[in-house]
């Protein structure tokens, strides 16, 4: 019977060099010989991706945070759904740039929505679904927001203040300290090749575990 594949997502603030250290993952287990399936979200299916272009673009009618959430996680079950279970299923590692404890950092910590009405919506998605190991890279908001500034066009997410950054910061390192052994902080202040350098470290262990 095939292995199922570990399930890995990476999370942080904008700018903070996650799809960099995802490519370098990625990498890595390949070079284990380890077949790897490369995702975001949202998005990830060409419908999720849909929805993401309708929650990344600017607009002048504001957006309900109720929408936001449900748009969020109709995205999140097409993806899980259609892609990431079946590549799990399938024997392959997912590494996922984003996943519900974006929701919990952006739609809670960032927008208020109260954390019992998101993991009702977890659940109704998700089932017991939970990733096996989340990477959270962590760096201070402003030097995050200088890189994405640089990156061009804000999207509708990139245009908030700092403060929401610094509540959704916040609201990762809160999951880090209460999920010790699933969740790893890596601190992504720290030179690239330190940054990809302690990835690749943690990422040996799981593969060893
Ligand atoms: P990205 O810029 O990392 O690709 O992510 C797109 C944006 O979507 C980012 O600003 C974070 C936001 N987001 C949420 O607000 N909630 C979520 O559940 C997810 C997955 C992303």
């Amino acid at each position: 019977m095939t292995q199922r594949g570990q399930f890995i997502t990476f999370e942080g603030t904008e700018g903070v060099g996650k799809s960099t250290q995802i490519a370098q993952a990625e990498a890595v287990l390949r070079e284990q010989g380890i077949a790897v399936e490369v995702t975001r979200e949202p998005g990830g299916t060409p419908m999720a991706e849909l929805i993401r272009e309708l929650l990344l673009a600017p607009r002048e009618e504001s957006v309900h945070e109720t929408t936001e959430l449900l748009l969020m996680f109709a995205a999140r079950a097409q993806h899980l759904h259609n892609r990431i279970l079946p590549a799990l299923a399938d024997g392959r590692w997912v590494l996922c740039d984003r996943f519900t404890d974006a929701t919990f950092a952006y739609q809670g910590g960032g927008r208020g929505v109260s954390s019992d009405r998101i993991a009702m919506l977890e659940t109704l998605v998700q089932g017991e679904v939970r990733p096996d190991h989340v990477i959270v890279l962590d760096a201070p908001v402003e030097t995050g927001m200088a890189r994405a500034a640089k990156r061009g066009q804000l999207d509708r997410f990139e245009q908030e203040e700092v403060a929401f950054f610094e509540r959704i910061r916040q609201c990762y390192l809160d999951r880090v300290r209460d999920n010790p052994g699933r969740y790893h902080v890596v601190d992504a202040s720290s030179p690239l090749e330190a940054v990809s350098e302690q990835v690749r470290a943690l990422l040996m262990r799981l593969i060893q575990s």
